[in-house]
């Protein structure tokens, strides 16, 4: 099928999309810290450690995977952190790990394959969020973040549309299952009708590779159908 890579493969909404794509029958390049934690085993997967903000270890990630392969199909940028609180007690370094995971990273690691993706005609999928258009309390920067890859899809998008590149921007609302929260004053309710799953993420991201050649769905929002959260207590 082709050449993936997808940053932050080794658990939630990353690892969902990884399982999809090597599914689909895309050898797939897998990113993270911990990848004794992967817990996915396929001839069609590889993983890389790599912290991504280390640009320098980004970069050398993205030129190993180029040198082996040649080509790349699809380029998923989907590792990101959040952490929510009011923006005068976050601490200096939580701001700072924001801004180089959820923007610095996907800026880089795109800017380092585009030459290959134009190539192929490929896709560019990021993994944003329905924070990117939300104004929220308590989540000015992640939301900032996220707005800012959003914007960066579309505007790539405008620079590579000749080629073929696709770029798709996935807006997820609170997602059960995954250890985004683990940290955070808050996580998903137990409701099955307010959050959604790893797996609806995955379907979007199918969703978009399967488009016609010449369809590009710019931007798929997947919301539940009521909005709660838990607020964990304080202890
Ligand atoms: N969960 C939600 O409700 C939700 C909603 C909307 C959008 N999102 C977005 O969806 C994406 C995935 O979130 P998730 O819920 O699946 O979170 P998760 O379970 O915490 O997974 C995050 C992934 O990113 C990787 N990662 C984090 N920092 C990294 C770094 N410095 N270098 C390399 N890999 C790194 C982690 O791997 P290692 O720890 O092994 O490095 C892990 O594979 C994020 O961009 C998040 O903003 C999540």
């Amino acid at each position: 099928m082709g050449i993936a890579v997808v940053t932050g493969a080794s658990k939630g909404i990353g690892l969902e999309i990884a399982k999809r794509l090597v599914g689909a029958g895309y050898k797939t390049y897998g990113l993270a810290r911990y990848t004794d934690d992967f817990e996915f085993d396929s001839d069609l997967f590889h993983t890389i450690k790599c912290d991504i903000t280390d640009l320098q270890a980004l970069c050398v990630a993205a030129s190993q995977i180029v040198r082996l392969e040649k080509c790349i199909d699809v380029l998923v940028n989907n590792a990101g952190i959040g952490v929510f609180g009011p923006l005068d007690t976050l601490a200096v370094s939580d701001i700072d790990r924001m801004i180089k995971t959820n923007v610095t990273a996907p800026f880089v690691l795109t800017s380092q394959l585009l030459f290959w993706l134009r190539k192929s005609s490929g896709s560019i999928i990021n993994i944003s969020s329905t924070a990117a258009q939300k104004k929220q309390a308590q989540g000015a920067v992640y939301s900032a973040t996220k707005a800012a890859l959003l914007h960066f899809g579309e505007c790539v998008f405008e620079e590579a549309r000749k080629q073929g590149v696709r770029v798709t921007t996935i807006c997820p609302d609170i997602t059960f299952g995954t250890d985004f929260y683990r940290n955070n004053f808050f996580s998903p309710s137990e409701n099955e009708d307010t959050f959604i799953l790893p797996e609806c993420v995955a379907d979007a991201v199918m969703f978009a590779l399967n488009q016609r050649p010449g369809t590009v769905m710019s931007k798929l929002v997947i919301q539940p159908q009521r909005f709660q959260i838990n607020r964990k207590s304080q202890s």
